[in-house]
């Protein structure tokens, strides 16, 4: 994937449009985790260093073309604000008269946000001329935005075409790198950590896993549902038909590849969601008319013993509901053994480990916490992802 980086590109008294994705969790104007602002922070600063006019692009959230107060930019620009001690220039509409103007006034080193892209309908539908407005704002366009490089917007891809220069900035070159080592240049044992809820997003990712790793060790609600198709039924919530079916061809795929697939040994149980406590149940006592909130002793031991002797690790989804301390434990106990073994490669995927990664403050322990969801599942799947092919020569 050839294509120029920050520094192949001449900056200083140029306008420069850098593609981030500020796309961070909120609770109403509260940033709950600034991540993807803090990872964004490199390309910017140098891109202020070298004097650039800077324009910031991102969304936030999925407001379908439509202006939404609750999805504004306005706290991603305080934030951006404070950390960076100086003024943040929030437009309006991405492509209003008044935003014309703010941009058309930048001084060098200046930066202008402009307010959530996708409050243009042409944002996501990838219309010509919106990719075209944005891309008159700047003859240097920089992708930084991993996490959206699965999708074909105005921003992502559209605009390129129409700027005169383009490259990738350091957090979209640093994901492609480490990812890159995963797909192409794994130590063994490699082995995968995969939980969370959505078997059906990680179906695709776990079956081209099974081509490339030792082991995979499973936990979360996925654990439940891999349990349930082996016999030993956790019977709320209750497992969808094709779930099942998906676990079952998984767990076939897995004995044809040779990998060692590992299910819990025993799950922490509750009879219903709001209990703050739960009994351990091991497998061979299953089925259990309730709740599997969390992975059990014995298998944290297990599977520390996996990653302990691993050489490349990949972590996506948490083993339980991790959120409440009492179910916490499995999803902490990974995060420990993961960071705890220096020799290895690791790289923790996904909203929700990441979450846990930074909460027990490991992050600077691991090799790459990637900001990409869905877009760091499809660069695993081996797919080819459209923001970044766009910015290849
Ligand atoms: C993400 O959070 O995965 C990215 O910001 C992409 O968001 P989207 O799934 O709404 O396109």
């Amino acid at each position: 994937m050839p294509y120029q980086t920050l520094e192949d590109i001449p900056l200083t008294g140029r306008n420069v449009f850098i593609r981030a994705d500020l796309n961070v969790p909120m609770d109403g104007k509260t940033i709950l985790d600034p991540t993807r602002i803090e990872t964004s922070l490199p390309t910017i600063r140098y891109c202020i260093d070298q004097g650039a006019r800077i324009i910031i692009g991102t969304h936030l959230g999925r407001p379908q073309g439509k202006p939404s107060s609750e999805l504004s930019l306005e706290p991603i620009g305080l934030y951006l604000s404070n950390v960076l001690e100086r003024e943040i220039l929030l437009t309006e509409s991405p492509s209003s008269d008044g935003t014309q103007k703010i941009i058309s006034g930048l001084h060098d080193g200046q930066i202008a946000l402009l307010e959530n892209l996708r409050f243009d309908p042409g944002e996501t539908s990838n219309d010509k001329s919106f990719a075209q407005k944005l891309a008159s704002y700047a003859s240097v366009y920089i992708g930084d935005a991993f996490g959206t490089a699965h999708r074909a917007h105005a921003s992502i891809t559209g605009m390129i075409p129409f700027v005169k220069d383009y490259g990738a900035g350091y957090l979209m070159d640093k994901e492609i790198s480490f990812l890159s080592k995963l797909l192409h240049q794994q130590e063994r044992p490699y082995i995968a950590v995969i939980g969370g809820s959505q078997i059906e997003t990680k179906i695709a990712v776990l079956e081209s896993l099974f081509t490339q790793v030792d082991t995979v060790l499973i936990g979360g609600l996925m654990g439940n549902v891999f349990l349930y198709a082996m016999g030993h039924k956790i019977s709320l919530p209750r497992p969808n038909p094709s779930s099942l079916a998906l676990a079952r061809s998984c767990i076939r795929k897995a004995k044809a590849c040779r990998v060692t697939l590992c299910l819990p040994e025993d799950i922490v149980v509750t009879p219903s969601i709001d209990e703050s406590t739960g009994m351990i149940k091991t497998c061979d006592e299953l089925p259990y008319d309730g709740y599997g909130l969390d992975i059990g002793p014995q298998t944290i031991k297990t599977y520390q013993k996996y990653i302990s002797e691993a050489s490349t690790i990949f972590w996506n989804g948490p083993m339980g509901m991790f959120e409440k301390k009492s179910f916490s434990q499995g999803t902490y106990a990974i995060a420990n053994a993961i960071a705890q073994n220096s020799r290895a490669l690791s790289v923790v995927g996904g909203g929700e480990s990441a979450s846990a990664i930074a909460n027990a403050k490991l992050t600077d322990q691991i090799s790459h916490v990637s900001t990409g969801g869905g877009a760091a599942i499809e660069f695993l799947e081996g797919k080819s992802l459209v923001g970044i092919n766009a910015l290849s020569h």
